[in-house]
């Protein structure tokens, strides 16, 4: 199938931007995640260095040159692997690049994922995100909620009120939430401003439908993960059938959708690949027609029936 990879490369604002409410950052809507550049052990995902290290310094400094001014990460990928990596490719950081990380979890030794939401475990988590980023001062830092793909209803009102304290000393300037339902949102708002909310949302999976527009009437970021499906990549059918009858391919379907779903959606899509890279770039270039939107359509209701 054709990869519209080539048509981009010197594109510097690739999807157009958004200025996260509250703040003076303008973001490029196609950005970055950089999950997928920490390593694998066994059963244990994003854990370890990655088997090359200079491979993903290059995807970072090409989605850079290439325009993307948005990075998503946290330093309990690797643990601390992704932010040195990032920290190796691009410090002395561009003035405009938006470096988001998250706080709010922790590894265990054998890979597993755990809460972290003490005051001391916050303000531990932005402390070595700071140290290994090499900032004085993080930009956005997500409070993460939740399970691995929905919210759950469990008290955030410490971690949530420690790193608006971390903001009023300021070592952090934004604060978002993620894995949150609109009333968390409702509450987290009377403790600090939000800035953006990352929730799992992608073509197949549209359960966040209306607090998307809910976001976008306040003027708030939506950020969803795993928009290629995450560890387990989108494959269906439709979405084949789309991508080639647009002469794109489907990760390229599954990012356009995304950026012309809604107007607050920003993308982050993660590969340790810069093929896979220039391949998702290239998808702010590609425009949908009604017809095909409709197609997609069909996608998240076999999803809805299959569960
Ligand atoms: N807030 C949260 O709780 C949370 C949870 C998960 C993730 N995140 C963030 O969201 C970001 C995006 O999620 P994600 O990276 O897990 O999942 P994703 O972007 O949905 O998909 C990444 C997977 O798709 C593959 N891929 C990427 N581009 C491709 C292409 N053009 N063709 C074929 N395969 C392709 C990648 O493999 P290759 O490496 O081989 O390209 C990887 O296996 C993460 O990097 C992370 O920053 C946040």
């Amino acid at each position: 199938m054709k990869s519209r990879g080539n048509e981009m490369r010197d594109k510097k604002n690739p999807g157009g931007s958004f200025v996260l409410v509250g703040t003076s950052l303008p973001v490029n809507r196609m950005g970055y995640g950089a999950m997928q550049l920490a390593g694998q052990d066994g059963d244990k995902r994003v854990w370890g260095p990655p088997r090359d290290i200079p491979g993903a310094i290059a995807v970072l400094r090409e989605a850079v040159a290439s325009g993307v001014n948005h990075i998503d990460t946290s330093d309990f990928y690797g643990p601390h692997v992704t932010n040195q990596i990032i920290k190796q490719a691009l410090h002395p950081y561009p003035e405009d690049l938006v470096i988001v990380t998250k706080v709010g979890a922790r590894r265990g030794a054998d890979g597993s994922w755990h809460h972290a939401r003490s005051r001391q475990e916050i303000i531990d988590a932005v402390h070595d995100n700071l140290r290994n980023l090499g900032l004085d001062a993080l930009q956005v830092v997500n409070l993460r909620l939740g399970g691995f793909a929905a919210p759950e209803d469990e008290p955030f009102e410490e971690p949530l009120s420690t790193l608006a304290e971390l903001k009023r000393q300021g070592l952090v300037q934004h604060i978002g939430l993620s894995t949150v339902s609109p009333q968390q949102l409702a509450e987290a708002q009377a403790i600090t401003e939000i800035v953006c909310i990352q929730n799992l949302y992608n073509v197949a999976q549209r359960g966040d439908d209306r607090f998307i527009e809910d976001l976008a009437a306040q003027g708030i970021a939506y950020v969803p993960y795993f928009p290629l499906g995450g560890f387990s990549p989108l494959q269906s059918a439709e979405l084949n059938a789309v991508a080639a009858s647009v002469q794109a391919t489907p990760m390229q379907v599954a990012l356009a959708w995304l950026l012309q779903r809604a107007p607050n959606i920003l993308l982050i899509p993660g590969t340790s690949s810069v093929g896979h890279l220039r391949e998702n770039l290239a998808a702010s270039t590609l425009e949908l027609p009604p017809d095909t939107i409709a197609e997609l359509d069909r996608i998240a209701s076999a999803a809805r029936r299959a569960t």
